[in-house]
């Protein structure tokens, strides 16, 4: 008999690994305490924009016409308990207010809720990210709290997704990795990822801990590309060197690799930068704190990046203050294809601006209501158009495709000024300079 997978937590996690269990065949039951996504998703729109998401649903929803049916919702606990063989925890792990530890609070909760429901065999699969020695402590609360005692048995599988490359990465990931006690809990999981889904895709067996901190190093390594690159585009811009050159050339040894080598205003999300933090505040717990004190200097050189573009267009605007100045910011969201503004440096640029007396117009062709929400003072414009008429400066601070293909003569026609800052190294600085505009951007040579 197939097995039946239940999801609880419908974020990105989790919406985009019910939906893809469901296009893999299985009948999934999927759970979020918060009513209105569950409501949504009964819809079959998606809690977020997410590219792919909404069809996947539209195909698999109950009760959406023509959809296999598989994927189903509730918020009844005894539901998911008696439906499930195998239980998907996808609920988030914030950074703590004020702290740099993550916020188990959520992953805690879903086990109290799920546990008492377990009376049969079960295998209840982790999937969130948590610090090294979560899944050890969540298997002696299973143990003890479970009706189903052993039989109701842990597994730890991270997940690697990207926002904006969810339902792919999700569908096709570069390798999967579980963190497994026993045999049945491992044959399980192979069951659940059989073809195609695990096709081509290395199978990484483990225990606990390493499999939790398989998730935390490989953020913690990109985060360091990032932060690297970023040095040394401070160091180019001080030696008048060209760091988009300087990725490229590194780039092509193949042990650096040219990916997450674009200099810019840095990262941020919902990941990257609460995962090295709550990695730092685990190592400490640990009394390793010595081996990760590299991650602060990351950390804080990602910070630096959006103060110092802030100071960029203020050398560009001849030095003064921003008082009077219109300040158009193309992107408000943390990266392309996501509508997700959370630690978004481009929001934080655009705020600092604000806050110094700029007169800022934010543009994103997503991330507009979450921007709003957050940054409700902000001016907000319908199209780069829009934000960019009458301004004294353009920001571009996320690299959306749209922003690439802009009409760099009518922008300019509307402009105050033909200027334009480049915070992500992501526009052809001779398009824009052909059309009369000074393009600048962090790192690289002033014409
Ligand atoms: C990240 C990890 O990539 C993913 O594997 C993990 O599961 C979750 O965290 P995500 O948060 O979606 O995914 O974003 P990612 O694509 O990694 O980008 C993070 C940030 O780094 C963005 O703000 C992006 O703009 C920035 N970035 C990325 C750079 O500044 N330069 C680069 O070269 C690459």
């Amino acid at each position: 008999m197939a097995l039946k997978i239940t999801v609880i937590g419908t974020g990105y996690l989790g919406a985009t690994h019910a939906a893809a269990m469901a296009e893999l065949g299985f009948e999934v039951l999927a759970l979020d305490v918060v009513r209105e996504k569950i409501e949504k998703l009964e819809r079959a729109e998606a809690p977020m924009y997410e590219p792919g998401l909404e069809e996947l649903l539209r195909k698999h929803v109950a009760g959406i016409d023509g959809s296999s049916g598989r994927l189903r919702f509730t918020q009844d606990w005894a539901e998911v308990g008696a439906f499930g063989d195998v239980h998907f925890v996808c609920v988030n792990t914030p950074q703590r207010h004020g702290e740099y530890a993550c916020d188990m609070s959520y992953v805690d909760s879903a086990f109290a809720s799920l546990a008492p429901h377990l009376h049969g065999p079960a295998l209840v699969v982790g999937k969130s990210t948590v610090p090294v020695g979560s899944a050890d402590r969540l298997a002696a609360y299973l143990a003890a709290h479970a009706p189903a005692g052993q039989d109701a048995e842990l597994a730890w599988n991270p997940e690697f997704l990207r926002e904006g490359f969810a339902v792919d990465d999700t569908l096709h990931p570069d390798r999967l990795v579980v963190g497994v006690r026993s045999e049945r809990a491992e044959k399980l999981l192979r069951e659940v990822y059989a073809t195609p889904i695990a096709e081509g895709s290395p199978f990484v067996v483990t225990d606990f801990p390493t499999s939790e901190l398989v998730k935390t190093s490989a953020n913690s390594f990109l985060a360091t590309k990032i932060s690297f690159i970023n040095a040394m585009a401070e160091v180019c811009e001080a030696a008048g060197g060209d760091v988009a050159k300087l990725a490229e050339a590194i780039g092509y040894d193949d042990r650096i690799g040219k990916k997450f080598l674009r200099a810019g205003i840095g990262f941020g999300g919902g990941c990257l930068p609460k995962d090295i933090r709550a990695f730092m505040a685990r190592a400490g717990e640990l009394g390793a704190d010595q081996a990760l004190t590299f991650l602060r200097e990351i950390d804080s050189i990602n910070m630096r990046q959006r103060g110092q573009m802030v100071e960029l267009a203020r050398q560009a605007l001849g030095g003064g203050s921003f008082l009077g100045k219109r300040v158009a910011v193309l992107g408000a969201t943390f990266k392309p294809d996501s509508d997700d503004v959370r630690d978004s440096p481009a929001l934080n640029v655009a705020g600092q601006i604000h806050l110094q007396g700029g007169q800022v117009t934010v543009y994103d062709p997503k991330g507009m209501d979450n921007a709003r929400g957050v940054f409700p003072t902000l001016g907000y414009a319908d199209s780069a158009l829009d934000a960019v008429r009458g301004a004294d400066i353009v920001l571009h601070l996320t690299e959306w495709r749209e922003f690439r293909e802009l009409d760099t003569e009518a922008l300019g026609e509307v402009a105050t000024a033909r200027l334009i800052l480049d915070g992500r190294n992501a526009l052809d600085p001779e398009r824009w300079r052909k059309a009369g505009w000074t393009y600048r951007a962090m790192g690289r040579p002033k014409a």
